[in-house]
């Protein structure tokens, strides 16, 4: 385990085995169709490599980035789009990838975006839901994990950039130093 971490939250293997149920779950609900993902930069880029890997149907994959937290642990309330998705999607059965649902108000700002865009059907499939901050009214439709208020890294979530590329997901130790 890293120094700066403080508790293991989920392992690779925990990461693993939910991933593939959210495939199966997603492979069902869209059974004869085929979908579109659309990963949100950078954080989601891991889940989306595995969960694409884990649905058993026609996709194509896409990605967009929207401003971060820069360097701080807590929202700035607004989120502005840095980088947007390449492929149309109008008519097409639209699929949010995300990492970690919080405050709800980056994915809020995808899905008015990518909802005016005229897609057949729009859900959310987030790997981490963080309930108890959310500032606005908005659910993912799949989740993998229901966490509590931590600031949680790795498995493509970051602080100030780091620990992405740790293969578990942990609680970062904040007093560490
Ligand atoms: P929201 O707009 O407040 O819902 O936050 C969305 C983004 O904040 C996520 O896509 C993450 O990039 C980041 N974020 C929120 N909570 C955490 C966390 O616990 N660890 C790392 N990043 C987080
Ligand atoms: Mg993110």
């Amino acid at each position: 385990m890293h120094c700066d971490i403080q508790k293991i939250l989920y392992t690779a293997e925990d990461i693993r085995a939910q991933v593939l149920q959210l495939g199966a779950m997603i492979t069902r609900d869209y059974r004869g169709k085929s979908i579109q993902l659309v990963g949100i930069l950078k954080g989601a880029v891991p889940f989306l490599n595995d969960l694409m890997r884990s649905i058993d149907l026609p996709l194509r994959s896409d990605v967009m980035a929207l401003s971060s937290y820069g360097d701080r642990t807590v929202s700035s309330g607004t989120a502005t789009i840095l980088k947007d998705a390449t492929l149309d999607i109008e008519g097409r059965e639209v699929l949010i990838v995300e990492d970690i649902v919080d405050t709800g108000i980056t994915l809020q700002r995808v899905v008015e975006y990518l909802g005016s865009r005229s897609p057949a059907t729009l859900k959310v499939c987030a790997l981490l839901d963080k309930p108890a901050r959310r500032r606005v009214a908005i659910n993912p439709d799949y989740c993998g994990f229901i966490i509590p208020d931590v600031f949680v890294v790795g498995y493509g979530l970051d602080y100030a950039e780091a620990y992405r590329e740790l293969p578990y997901i942990g609680v970062l130790n904040v007093t560490c130093d």
